[in-house]
């Protein structure tokens, strides 16, 4: 299949160099498993889960049969003031997997939307609370929390950001873990680190704790290039926020649904937030959708304190879309078949060596991982230093394997159900497209 330069210019692609790609379009046509296929037959291997997102593996078979299944019985059926059987019962498995005091769901169709709805439930709360002057945010320089304007105003992407000179206004933003001088090439999680989250008590010092309605960071930094949390700091931030009245939202769009070989972060790291936002792996990335998980302490005070009529008045037209529920319970019911989870914690180990095996390479500045997720950083080279990390997905793409770049930051974060073959091909693509690049 070929697109013509009227198709081209029609499309306006998201998060896209358009013009590059233009020259010389990528182009997916089929998946299954590991892997696309190109309309051009060739097979590609995908070490990102397609974004961080596939995390059972592309087209299968039972969550496919369980859309179409539904797509015939009810196509759609509203949310609000009505509902249907389906986002009642994929709201309650979503609860049996969340850390044990988030035991409600809110639906969007998102990550993006899950975090502005995250924003939004925190700042009801605390109204409904009498606590009317907690309503400013704290997110953390280079946290990636979506695009909509809540998520790109507690975001710490400079880039993300430039475009727009009117986000929300009274967001305040702590310092990224990252310490390269103290925990480079560390094997999961760095042991320094934990001091930056005291940066919280500084900010909270001077802004007063009377103002702040939430924190919100992702428990491991996925789209800024994977840095992990050091020991002892996301425990800090726990603490701290509950001495402050504080909520503490984690962001677990990629860390949710087995990336780090548990159900959620949270149920990793034993740091339990009082807001989660999901997407991504909910469905295996089959049909659009978002979830908030809420303590029963927020959803109480709501329920309570709007006695008559509508305790939120928040929502979509398309929250716990039919056909995202149904694909829902089909994936959670594969991670739980195939123990999906439990595969990625197993693997950790050989996938981090495999990552790690790319330290002899000099040009290789940092290597970062903890679950099925690595990232590798590159030194800046001499020749057209800004596309570094753009030419060796493309170097990698030639050789059959999808990688992701962020800047100079190569990410891999494959679907759960990998050999430890295909662990083994990902890295040796990847060191020889490394080694091509410079
Ligand atoms: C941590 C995090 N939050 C939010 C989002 C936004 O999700 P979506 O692209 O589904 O809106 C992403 C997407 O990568 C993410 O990584």
């Amino acid at each position: 299949m070929k697109i013509s330069r009227k198709e081209k210019n029609s499309y306006w692609m998201p998060y896209t160099d358009n013009r590059w790609f233009k020259k010389n379009p990528k182009l997916l046509d089929s998946a299954k498993g590991m892997y696309y296929k190109t309309p051009t037959g060739d097979s590609i291997l995908d070490a990102v889960a397609g974004l961080w997102c596939v995390n059972a593996g592309h087209c299968r078979e039972k969550i496919v049969k369980a859309v179409q299944k539904q797509v015939e019985k009810m196509d759609y059926g509203l949310s609000f003031q009505m509902g249907h059987g389906l986002a009642f019962e994929f709201a309650n498995k979503l609860v049996e997997l969340l850390p044990y005091n988030l035991n409600h769901v809110f639906f969007s169709n998102s990550g993006s939307e899950a975090v502005d709805s995250a924003l939004k439930i925190s700042l009801a709360y605390h109204q409904a609370r009498g606590s009317k002057g907690k309503t400013k945010f704290i997110g953390r320089a280079r946290g990636y929390h979506g695009s909509g304007f809540g998520g790109t105003s507690v975001g710490g992407i400079v880039a993300n950001r430039n475009q727009y000179p009117n986000l929300l206004h009274g967001v305040v933003h702590l310092p990224s873990t990252h310490i390269p001088e103290k925990n480079s090439f560390s094997f999961g999680q760095p042991k320094y680190g934990d001091y930056k989250a005291d940066e919280l008590i500084d900010i909270i010092n001077f802004h007063g704790k009377d103002s702040i309605a939430a924190v919100i960071v992702e428990p491991v930094a996925g789209s800024t290039g994977v840095l992990v949390p050091p020991l002892g700091y996301l425990e800090k931030l726990r603490k701290i926020c509950t001495t402050n009245d504080i909520l503490l939202i984690f962001d677990e769009v990629i860390t949710g649904f087995g990336r780090l070989g548990d159900s959620f972060a949270a149920s990793r790291f034993k740091v339990f937030p009082d807001l989660i936002t999901m997407a991504k792996g909910i469905t295996n990335a089959t049909v659009p959708m978002g979830a908030v998980g809420v303590t029963s302490e927020i959803y109480n005070i709501l329920y309570r304190t709007h006695k008559k009529g509508i305790e939120l008045f928040h929502g979509y037209t398309y929250s716990g879309h039919p056909l995202a529920c149904a694909a829902g319970l089909a994936t959670l019911e594969t991670y739980e078949e195939e123990e999906l989870f439990k595969r990625a914690k197993s693997l950790e180990k050989y996938f981090g060596d495999a990552a790690h095996s790319l330290s002899d390479l000099n040009m290789v500045q940092d290597i970062r991982n903890i679950g099925l997720v690595a990232g590798i950083e590159l030194s800046n080279r001499t020749k057209s230093p800004i596309t570094l990390g753009r030419d060796v997905f493309e170097k990698c793409f030639e050789k059959g394997v999808m990688v992701r770049f962020t800047g100079n930051t190569i990410a891999i974060s494959p679907p759960l159900i990998i050999s430890k073959k295909e662990i083994d091909q990902i890295f040796s693509t990847l060191k020889k497209s490394i080694r091509e690049v410079f």
